[in-house]
C-alpha cells in the first residue's frame, strides 16, 4: 500500500510500488490531465507539482512519492481560475492542448517561487516540449499571469468551462474536495 496526498486528498494505491506516478494518477485516480508523451522524462507533458517542485510524473514511482503532496492540473484551482489557466484561455495560447497541462504546472511552480520571472528564468524552468510550437506565446502568457498575480493587470474572464466543479467531481471522484 502506498500512501500520499493528491490534490489535498489522502490516497492509498494498491499497486506495484514501482508503478510510475503518472499511471497511478491516470489509471487509478482518473486524473487524466497529466499526459503521457514520451515516458522518458523529456517532454514534460506529465508534469505535476510534488512538494512545490515541478516533477515529471512518468519518472517517479509511487514508492518514491510516499508521504508527499502531489498537485495535478485538476487541483491547481477549484474552478480553473488560476491566472495561468485564465490567460491560456483568454489569449488562445494553446493549439492542440496536449502539452498544456504540463506547461501550466511547470509555469505555476515557477510563478509560485517568483511571480516576476525574466526570460532566462522562464526558459530554464519550462523545458517542456510542444509539438505545435506555442513557444512564442508561452513567455508572454507566463509574464501576463505574473502581472495578474501581482495585481497589476486583470484578465477578461475566460469562457466558463461549462462543467461545475461538483459535476466534475461526480464523474471524477478524485476531484471531490475533502
Ligand atoms: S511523458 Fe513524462 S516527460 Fe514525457
Ligand atoms: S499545443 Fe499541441 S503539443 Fe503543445
Amino acid at each position: 500500500m502506498t500512501k500520499f496526498t493528491v490534490n489535498d486528498r489522502p490516497v492509498q494505491y494498491r499497486m506495484d510500488p514501482e508503478t510510475p506516478l503518472l499511471w497511478a494518477l491516470r489509471d487509478a485516480s482518473n486524473l487524466t490531465g497529466a499526459k503521457y508523451g514520451c515516458g522518458t522524462g523529456d517532454c514534460g507533458a506529465c508534469t505535476v507539482d510534488i512538494d512545490g517542485q515541478a516533477v515529471r510524473s512518468c519518472q517517479v514511482s509511487i514508492r518514491e512519492t510516499e508521504g508527499r503532496f502531489v498537485t495535478t492540473i485538476e487541483g491547481l484551482s477549484p474552478d480553473r481560475g488560476h491566472p495561468l489557466q485564465q490567460v491560456f484561455a483568454a489569449d488562445n495560447v494553446s493549439q492542440c492542448g496536449y502539452c498544456v497541462p504540463g506547461m501550466i504546472m511547470a509555469a505555476a511552480v515557477l510563478l509560485k517561487r517568483n511571480n516576476d520571472p525574466g526570460d532566462e528564468e522562464i526558459d530554464a524552468a519550462i523545458t517542456n516540449i510542444c509539438r505545435c510550437g506555442i513557444y512564442p506565446r508561452l513567455r508572454g502568457a507566463i509574464r501576463r499571469a505574473g502581472r495578474i498575480m501581482r495585481g497589476e493587470e486583470q484578465v477578461e474572464a475566460a469562457p466558463p468551462p461549462g462543467v461545475k466543479p461538483e459535476d466534475a467531481a461526480r464523474t471524477v471522484p478524485a476531484l471531490r474536495r475533502p
